[in-house]
């Protein structure tokens, strides 16, 4: 294969709703594989989330906005694959957590790349966030549960503050 010069760029998409250490894990791994890589915040109007773009792109900012390499973006409404063209990204780099994730995205990767041609780049999960969601999160904490190991600081913050009301 002829070697491609220039610079490797990637995009780590997800709702980051919000974001937690399983989803910055495999960011790190894929800013250590590329020289630079877009975390890219999704708006889908028929999800409902719990935070705002704008509160979803503040949050993941807080965390890894001061790396070098890293860039934090609004993914916009349109097709991931047309965001990663838009921004000259050869890959996106996704973690995968089970088999269920694989059966999951693999339909998406190979239209992905059937559309303009990006490739997916899939990590394992690391075992101590392999069962971790941003629903699972929410879940454990606005019942009481600790999850403290698994959000950075600021993100167990506004969990704190926005806790439903019974
Ligand atoms: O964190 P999530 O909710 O698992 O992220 C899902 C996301 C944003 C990665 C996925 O919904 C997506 O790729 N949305 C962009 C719309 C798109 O390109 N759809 C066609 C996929 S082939």
């Amino acid at each position: 294969m002829q070697y491609v010069g220039g610079m490797r760029r990637a995009v780590c998409p997800g709702s980051f709703d919000p974001i937690h250490n399983g989803r910055l894990e495999v960011i790190a791994r894929a800013a250590n594989l590329f020289d630079e890589v877009i975390v890219a915040v999704s708006t889908n109007y028929a999800k409902k989330y719990r935070f705002a773009l704008e509160e979803r792109l503040t949050m993941a900012r807080r965390t890894l906005g001061a790396i070098s390499g890293i860039l934090v973006e609004p993914m916009g409404e349109g097709l991931l694959a047309d965001f990663c063209r838009e921004r000259g990204a050869s890959a996106i780099v996704k973690g995968l957590r089970s088999s269920s994730d694989f059966d999951y995205e693999l339909p998406m990767a190979i239209m992905n790349r059937q559309l303009t041609g990006v490739e997916t780049v899939f990590l394992p999960a690391e075992a101590h966030y392999v069962h971790l969601s941003s629903t699972l999160v929410k879940e454990v904490h606005d019942l009481g549960g600790d999850v403290a190991d698994y959000v950075p600081r600021s993100v167990l913050a506004r969990l704190a503050e926005t806790r439903p009301q019974n």
